[in-house]
């Protein structure tokens, strides 16, 4: 295929080379006048392992060149890829300038071209910039979007310093398109890669790199907390980290990373607070450790929030143990939830199998009559009879009597704190989730104003 690629930097040189190296033909573009010499010399603009050889090679290959020409470049390519920088503003927005400004630079050379094209923003973005790109080529062209040409969002996830070897062995290679005739050449791309190709809603690959490198962050701080607490104590920090990777089915693993309600129970929030107080006594400063339970404190409020409107209305609360599958109240959130709404006057009405079992066999009985008095005058045995009595349903755990129970329900509010999937509501506007929404809610549109006002 014949690639253009604009920015020549660490990403955009990479790319070029190894493109190259797949057989395809490409053509830099970089504002540096320098860059675009190196590239012509047969040099890489940057430092990296094997990236010499790499441009070096193409290069005599005639497989590379570069240009300041843009033009050129489009014209003489079906796909672009923008690798441009995208540095933070003083504000800790990304700096889409030179995106945007790289988007006005095609729409003029996209003037001139009568086949589809296809721009690949591999440049780490926030959500809502592809469109916005897409719309500045539309407004200056009057081509029709996925018509003419597309926009798509491709993420980088090489790390400097591999950046060659990660290009080669990517973790995935991630694609967010509308349009399946971009889908198609974008996949020819990479076809030599060893990666699953995932292809998604383009909102969903520009957020990506953001929830990655936040995640390693996060990984990082958490093991050097950890790490300074180990060592306060003379422990070896390396010996627990290597003993906690070895867990792949809580630790290493998917477990515990969908986004829902607090944590709850009789262990997590106890064993936390146990090593919060521990680095505290030991005088070891662990912010992301101490802020772990206000973020779960957040998540609870969060619910109370969605709840409020429905005041004077009748609020049924399916599952009040901590989760599925135990009589467990100690901690729970469903019970903080329901015990905030009775102070506030909320109507209410509690079902849960396993606390209704517990309280006839007497299970768990002390604590029921001890702690939940005032609740358990509030639990229902009928789920069905609940259920058509109610204005409002709360699921709080993803007990799968609910989906069953819930099957004929069309014209009830549903606050889902589980994303239990009720199909019956999938596309009903009364089918809220604590935290995912239908892509373009009023809280996203909200912060993307934010950002393309201010960056
Ligand atoms: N560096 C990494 O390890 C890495 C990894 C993954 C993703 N990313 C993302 O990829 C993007 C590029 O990062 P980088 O490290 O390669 O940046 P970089 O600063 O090394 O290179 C950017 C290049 O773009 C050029 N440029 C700027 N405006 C231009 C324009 N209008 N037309 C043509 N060229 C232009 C600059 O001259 C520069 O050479 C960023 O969004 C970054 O967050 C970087």
């Amino acid at each position: 295929m014949n690639i253009s690629i604009f920015g020549l930097g660490y990403v955009g040189c990479v790319s070029l080379g190894c493109l190259a190296q797949n057989g395809h033909n490409v053509i830099g573009v970089d504002v540096s006048g320098l860059k675009v010499d190196q590239i012509n010399l047969g040099q890489s603009t940057i430092v990296e392992k094997d990236i010499d050889l790499i441009i070096a090679e193409q290069h005599k290959a005639g497989r590379i060149r570069a240009t300041q020409d843009i033009h050129d470049a489009v014209l003489s390519s079906e796909i672009s890829i923008v690798a441009v920088g995208t540095p933070s503003t003083e504000r800790g927005h990304l700096n889409l300038d030179y995106i945007f400004k790289v988007a006005e630079d095609i729409a003029e050379a996209l003037k001139l071209k009568n086949e589809f094209h296809v721009i690949a923003i591999r440049s780490t973005v926030v959500p809502g910039t592809c469109e916005e790109f897409a719309q500045v080529i539309s407004d200056r062209t009057g081509k029709i979007q996925d018509i003419d040409f597309a926009v798509v969002d491709n993420p980088e996830f090489l790390r400097e310093g591999t950046a060659v070897a990660d290009y080669y062995n990517p973790p995935l290679t991630l694609i967010g398109s509308r349009c399946a005739e971009a889908t198609d050449k974008m996949k020819m791309l990479y076809e030599q890669l060893p990666a699953e190709i995932i292809v998604t809603d383009v909102k969903v690959a520009e957020v990506m790199k953001y929830v990655n490198n936040t995640f390693h962050a996060l990984k990082i701080s958490f093991a050097n907390e950890i790490g300074n607490i180990c060592s306060a104590m003379g422990i070896d920090s390396h010996e627990v980290m290597d003993i906690f990777c070895k867990d792949r089915q809580l630790n290493i693993s998917p477990y515990y990373l969908k986004p829902g309600f607090a944590y709850g129970g009789s262990c997590l929030p106890k064993d936390l607070k146990g090593l919060q107080t521990l680095a505290h006594d030991l005088y070891v400063q662990a912010p992301v450790i101490q802020g772990i339970d206000k973020s779960n404190d957040i998540q609870k409020r969060r619910a109370v929030n969605l709840l409020d409107k429905y005041y004077g209305k009748k609020i049924a609360v399916l599952g009040l143990s901590f989760k599925a599958g135990t009589d467990d109240l100690r901690n729970s959130p469903a019970v903080e939830l329901v015990e905030t709404l009775i102070g506030r006057g909320f109507d209410i009405a509690i079902y849960d199998r396993n606390i209704h079992t517990a309280q006839l066999t007497g299970k768990n009985k002390e604590y029921i009559e001890r702690r939940i008095p005032h609740l358990s005058n509030l639990l229902v045995e009928d789920l069905d009879g609940l259920i058509d009595d109610s204005d409002v349903i709360v699921i709080s755990n993803n007990e799968q009597q609910f989906l069953s129970a819930l099957e004929k329900v069309y014209d009830k509010v549903i606050i889902d704190m589980v994303r239990i999937d009720v199909p019956s509501m999938k596309d009903n506007n009364t089918y809220i989730g604590i935290n995912w929404h239908k892509p373009k809610s009023a809280v996203y549109e909200s912060q993307r104003e934010a950002h393309f006002n201010y960056s």
